[in-house]
């Protein structure tokens, strides 16, 4: 997109190119990336063990495709989406299509009407997004797209970082409005798009703890985009 930060521009480049993305679906299958991977589909498998049988999930960005089985077992369709047309091929050829739908979208502009999803998952997205106001774009969409439930990893970044961020800010090489998010300002943007909190699961506790909190909507959100019907 046009407007992105340098820094965002750099993370959404990351998965443009296809090694690149064959390494990000390849780490997280051995060693220390492996046991985040199962951490978070236990952590994911007990929240949607909450929601009960649903009609349409969507995983956005679903990346190569890693936790979308898991939606597989509790919805009849499942829409996996993500900015890289890459990052989806390689999510096709483990998962294949069956309960499947592949889709190339921003989160910022999301191509799926009103109320289009039951669920929307953000997972590890927003914790890159360095503009506040990018972040509030994103969460309005993600309410925006969904009639029930959105649930969203908060990530407050770990000491690497923390340390690149603090070296950058020394240097002047960064924005100082543009920094990472706190869990308490995630479930504020929420609350302000109509979205109550539900349900907390810890993902980790040091150095920050990181969540996934399951909000509930409240309320029908204004709309603000016009996405193109999917
Ligand atoms: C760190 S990966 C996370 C993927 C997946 N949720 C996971 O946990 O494996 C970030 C993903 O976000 C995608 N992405 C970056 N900016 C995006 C945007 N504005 N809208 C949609 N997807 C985006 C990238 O292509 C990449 O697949």
């Amino acid at each position: 997109m046009a407007d992105q930060a340098p820094q965002q521009a750099e993370f959404v480049e990351r998965f443009l190119d296809r090694k690149a993305v064959e390494r990000y679906r390849d780490r997280y299958r051995t060693g220390r990336h492996a046991r985040v991977n199962q951490m978070e589909r236990a952590a994911l498998r007990d929240m949607l063990g909450s929601l009960g049988r649903l009609t349409t999930a969507l995983d956005l960005p679903c990346g190569t495709g890693r936790l979308g089985d898991l939606f597989a077992q509790i919805a009849d369709r499942v829409i996996l989406a993500d900015s890289s047309q890459l990052m989806l091929e390689v999510a096709r050829e483990d998962l294949g299509d069956g309960k499947y739908e592949y889709l190339q979208t921003h989160a910022e502009q999301i191509a799926l009407p009103n109320d289009g999803v039951d669920v929307v998952f953000c997972h590890r997205l927003l914790n890159h997004i360095p503009d506040p106001a990018v972040r509030a774009r994103i969460v309005q969409e993600l309410a925006r797209v969904s009639r029930r439930y959105v649930l969203l990893s908060c990530y407050p970044p770990g000491l690497r970082t923390r340390l690149k961020l603090t070296l950058r800010n020394l240097l002047g090489m960064h924005d100082p409005a543009k920094q990472p998010a706190t869990i308490t300002e995630y479930i504020d943007l929420a609350q302000r798009n109509g979205l109550r909190v539900v349900r907390r699961h810890v993902l980790r506790r040091l150095p920050v703890t990181a969540e996934l909190v399951l909000f509930e909507k409240t309320r029908a959100v204004a709309i603000t985009n016009r996405p193109a019907a999917a």
